[in-house]
């Protein structure tokens, strides 16, 4: 019997409508935007796949908790609820909200990191590496190999390589903690295995390190230690989230993902005088220590996301979703990052339009032409993210040139589904259309979210491959 099919755990009470744009309008759209998906203003967008932060839906037992808010300044009712949760979830004692998940890596960095000290990571996060590199800290990536590569199938690319861990280790100098990511974001949503991160966790208390959880997207990694490590799948998520925690002495997390809330994240820890000085410290930058920047409504609406992430139909309908998209342009022969990730599809720039160069930008370019050609916004996962050298001032052309199509939870249906895997078949059988991209101008901080640029003309890129063929003498 051919396999059953599966629909939404849900049925939807309120509906927004979406608003679709001619092509004539978009040409004007992305161009008033310098290019860049992040300046398009969001009614010009019809399918919003720039980012699952912050963009899900919320239920209506959320929407329900919002109207308990508690907003006293002090000692709010919502903050002792959400502790609880977290406690019970998460497993740490200590908690501390901040306004989103950049707000607990800041607090994080400048308690941990002394100036020259080397902070480790499982490949970088823009917001936790740049909050690691303004406390004076310098980043070393400790991921495996497989990260790197978007064919690898293995079944745990988020691993850290324990060879690279030890070397890093003993090299000499502080090591101020490692960040261990879940699910690696720019690797493409790649989980790490809980053998490994027991391994991980064992060398590095020996070696006195403290290992700090980026538990932004753990749900969906404790998803996948159950669908695909030995002797896992009759955990429940709950367990296997407990399990992950324990093995750390800490987390900074951005509850807009997993916590299916619009804003909101925070910093948990074990240790009570680091909590000490983290609860004297939130008072600077977020806010008193029972709220960090949110309003009681938002932490009840985050207790109460979490005790739903945590679900098994839930989170099996939120990785299935993305796992059906990412199947739809693998059978088109589209070539994307394998295995599919936990929270987007993550589509190979380099590999789809091989005739722009690295310098040309082509992830951007493609966010560019995927945007004009159906109004799907998308986000550049390459070069452009990467930033510069902090040494040399030199752009980073990292392995990976990547475009993510990052889904929502609970946002979009399978229609959309397969509207956007269409539109991207489009793009990628003519990939000569697309051309590639320029700096017009570059912040210095996190550039990607507000470069502006345009497009290389065409007679601009056909000079240097004439060069090239006069040559090589043909
Ligand atoms: N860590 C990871 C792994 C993230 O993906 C993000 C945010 C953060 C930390 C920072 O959290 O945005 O709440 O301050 N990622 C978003 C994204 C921006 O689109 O992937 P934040």
């Amino acid at each position: 019997m051919s396999r059953r099919s599966w629909a939404e755990p849900f049925k939807i009470k309120m509906v927004e409508p979406l608003r679709m744009t001619s092509p004539q309008e978009r040409e004007r759209a992305i161009a008033d935007a310098g290019y860049n998906t992040f300046l398009l203003r969001s009614r010009d967008v019809y399918i919003d796949l720039l980012t699952d932060s912050g963009t899900s839906a919320m239920s209506d037992r959320q929407w329900a908790g919002m109207m308990l808010g508690d907003e006293a300044y002090a000692g709010s009712e919502n903050f002792y609820h959400l502790e609880e949760v977290v406690r019970r979830y998460y497993g740490y004692e200590h908690l501390i909200p901040t306004h989103q998940g950049r707000g607990a890596e800041h607090l994080l960095s400048i308690l941990c990191i002394q100036p020259g000290d080397t902070v480790l990571g499982n490949m970088y996060f823009t917001t936790t590496k740049a909050h690691q590199e303004l406390a004076g800290g310098r980043f070393v990536d400790v991921v495996c190999d497989a990260a790197h590569d978007p064919d690898d199938l293995s079944p745990f690319k988020g691993n850290v390589d324990l060879a690279k861990l030890e070397r890093a280790l003993t090299a000499g100098g502080r090591v101020a903690y490692l960040c261990l990511q879940m699910n690696v974001n720019m690797a493409g949503g790649q989980p790490v295995s809980l053998s490994n991160l027991r391994q991980v966790s064992d060398l590095c208390r020996r070696h006195g390190v403290p290992v700090y959880l980026d538990a932004t997207r753990a749900v969906e990694n404790a998803y996948f230690i159950k669908l695909r490590e030995p002797g896992q799948a009759d955990r429940t998520i709950p367990e296997i989230l407990l399990e992950i925690c324990s093995l750390t002495d800490g987390c900074t997390n951005s509850a807009k993902k997993d916590c299916l809330v619009n804003i909101g994240g925070f910093l948990a820890v074990n240790d009570p005088d680091l909590a000490e000085r983290a609860r004297n410290l939130v008072v600077v930058y977020e806010g008193l220590h029972t709220y960090g920047g949110l309003a009681g409504r938002d932490m009840e609406a985050m207790a109460v996301g979490i005790e739903e992430s945590v679900q098994f139909d839930h989170i099996r309908a939120r990785v299935g979703q993305v796992e059906y998209l990412g199947e739809k342009l693998v059978n088109a022969g589209v070539p994307v990052v394998r295995p599919i990730g936990g929270h987007g599809v993550f589509l190979n720039a380099a590999k789809i339009l091989p005739h722009i160069p690295r310098d040309q930008f082509p992830a951007q370019a493609l966010t560019v032409a995927l945007y004009l050609e159906s109004g799907i916004r998308s986000m550049e996962r390459g070069a452009v993210s990467a930033g510069r050298d902090p040494d040399t001032g030199e752009n980073i052309f990292p392995s990976l040139e990547l475009v993510r199509l990052t889904i929502p939870r609970r946002v979009y249906t399978q229609a959309h589904m397969d509207v956007t895997a269409e539109s991207v078949m489009e793009v990628a059988a003519h990939p000569r259309r697309v051309t590639g991209m320029r700096f017009v101008s570059e912040p210095k901080h996190l550039r990607f979210f507000q470069s502006r640029f345009a497009p290389v003309s065409a007679d601009v890129e056909a000079a240097p491959r004439a060069r090239k063929s006069l040559a090589a003498g043909v």
